[in-house]
């Protein structure tokens, strides 16, 4: 509470411990709630579904956690280049690879330091830490891989892509269902976090001085400039694009759901 001796409440901000001192009387923590419970419901959900290896694809749909498929015991099988001894769940042939991709990210860096590493909690929120290392050191240091990850994740989108073409041929002929709709959107959520990366964005304009002798790579740098502005919010949207669109061929591979022809 505010007093005299002390007009902006200091004195009871800190009382509530040395864990969280601040002078904030919002409601700064609710965001770091929320990501804990999101981020901890994704990884806990797609580890379930990397293992069960089962009800991903239903004609013509295939959930994007196993596409591309690379083994030959893909129901699947889109490029089966890996061969029978490969007994395992195919999404983990391929997993590692986005999953690094996100895992590396600049803004779901900020979100998970803040709310698993309380580095700090948030803005104007003294951090328990008493040092603070950045990513100079291992095993931070590794957060560098991005750029490295982001080529390795390039093509996923474009798969996906070519999966959502593929939704629109079913065993009966030609159409369009639901699934194909859901499929077309979630390639085009995952191609908007793909493009809008800053490393892609360092792609297309790093290291050019003079724009006006790069008019192309300045078109591109503005274009993705303008989806980074929105990187955070697409990357929320993409992450439960993929988790939904997992649960939809899942429910209708299981026979839960039916779904609908749109013609
Ligand atoms: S994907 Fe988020 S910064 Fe690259």
């Amino acid at each position: 509470m505010a007093t005299v001796d002390d007009p902006e409440g200091l004195a009871e901000s800190r009382s509530q411990g040395p864990r969280f001192q601040t002078l904030r009387r919002d409601a700064w923590w609710r965001p770091m709630l929320v990501t804990i419970a999101v981020l901890l419901g994704f990884i806990v959900y797609g580890t379930w579904v990397a293992f069960t290896n089962e009800n991903y694809f239903v004609d013509p749909y295939v959930s994007p956690f196993y596409s591309p498929c690379l083994a030959s015991n893909c129901e699947h099988a889109t490029l089966p280049v890996i061969g029978d001894w490969w007994t395992l769940s195919p999404a983990l042939l391929i997993l590692p690879f986005p999953l690094g991709f996100r895992l590396t990210c600049y803004y779901y860096r900020k979100a998970y330091y803040r709310s698993f590493w309380l580095s700090p909690p948030a803005c104007s929120v003294v951090e328990p830490h008493r040092s603070y290392t950045g990513e100079t050191r291992f095993p931070l240091i590794l957060q560098n891989v991005h750029r490295y990850f982001f080529y390795l994740a390039l093509p996923f989108p474009i798969i996906l892509f070519i999966d959502g073409i593929r939704a629109f041929f079913f065993p009966d002929g030609f159409g369009m269902g639901l699934g194909t709709l859901i499929l077309l959107t979630n390639a085009v959520l995952l191609g908007a976090y793909t493009i809008s990366c800053h490393s892609c964005r360092h792609l297309c304009g790093g290291h050019v001085d003079v724009f006006s002798r790069s008019p192309l790579r300045y078109r591109f740098w503005q274009f993705v400039s303008r989806l980074n502005i929105r990187h955070g919010e697409i990357a929320w949207v993409s992450l439960f694009g993929v988790a939904l669109t997992d649960v939809y061929v899942r429910l209708v591979a299981t026979g839960v759901i039916s779904d609908p022809r749109l013609f």
